[in-house]
């Protein structure tokens, strides 16, 4: 499998592969890989010729120095996943911070129409502007006609769908269901860092979220949320950041509810130091 660290390489490989009309699928990681990303490469082996895999911790969408110094460094085990999966049709690209930020490493400032200002923008200041910068940059070196996003990180897949449609990229983005581990957590490359008794507790945050995905039926978002807290109080590992029953378009909280729209419920919860995020469709 080709392993490219320079953008240069790339840019020279991908466009020879154009040059014969090859389709060409891109699956963004900060590596670490776990089912979940594998799921992701191996839907876009269906639909492309060759899928480029990018390995690269972003250090701009963390707010937290801490996280991002512990966050899984893993490359030579993620190559090693990725050859199982197709030796000739999986293209990885493992830049250093240098190469894709040549020695400025600052964000753009993006306008997403909002979407940024909720949920995890609220919580992870510059988050979005880091991400928004990275995804544009790895769109620009592999020039993807496909690009997959898994929706676990739902606020993101919004916004990176608005990135390509306010700056014009010829790129389609495609959702995927998140892959969660047989307790039903949803994977996670920060997973792999829960102390044994938080992995215990932490079925515990998709659990609350079906129960509140039933009571939704009936009862309003204001009142499903205050049980969602009630709930979070009742145990001591996971400590609750936000719950958010929202619009699936605006992703702003929903206030009363409307047949016509379609809602997800948001969690974002620590598990001592890991914060651990999941979602699901209400409707
Ligand atoms: O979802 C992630 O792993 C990251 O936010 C992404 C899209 C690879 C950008 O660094």
């Amino acid at each position: 499998m080709q392993v490219y660290s320079e953008k240069q390489q790339i840019i020279t490989a991908i466009a020879a592969l154009r040059a014969q009309n090859q389709l060409i699928g891109l699956v963004p990681t900060m590596g670490a890989l776990h089912q979940g990303h594998l799921a992701l490469v191996e839907r876009a082996l269906e639909n492309n010729d060759y899928v480029v895999v990018s390995i690269f911790v972003n250090p701009t969408q963390f707010d937290n120095s801490t996280d991002l110094e512990k966050y899984p460094r893993t490359l030579k085990k993620d190559v090693a996943l990725l050859s199982m999966l197709s030796k000739d049709n999986i293209i990885a690209y493992a830049p250093t911070v240098d190469d894709v930020y040549e020695g400025n490493t600052v964000s753009e400032k993006f306008d997403f129409d909002g979407l940024e200002f909720e949920m995890e923008g609220r919580f992870r200041h510059g988050h979005f502007d880091g991400v928004g910068t990275i995804v544009k940059r790895l769109f620009e070196i592999t020039t993807p006609q496909n690009a997959y996003f898994g929706e676990k990180d739902f606020q993101q897949l919004l916004i990176i769908k608005k990135l390509v449609e306010k700056h014009h990229i010829p790129v389609n983005i495609v959702g995927c269901p998140i892959y969660r581990e047989k307790t039903g957590l949803a994977m996670s490359s920060r997973n792999t860092r829960l102390k044994p008794e938080y992995l215990e507790a932490s079925p515990f945050i998709y659990n609350t979220l079906k129960t509140a995905k039933k009571l939704f039926g009936t009862k309003s978002a204001g009142k499903v949320s205050e049980w969602v807290e009630d709930q979070f109080s009742k145990q001591n590992l996971l400590e609750l950041e936000y719950f958010i029953i929202a619009d699936t378009e605006t992703l702003k909280p929903v206030k009363r509810k409307s047949k016509k729209k379609a809602y997800r419920a948001f969690i974002a919860a620590y598990a001592d130091d890991i914060r651990l995020i999941d979602n699901i469709a209400l409707n």
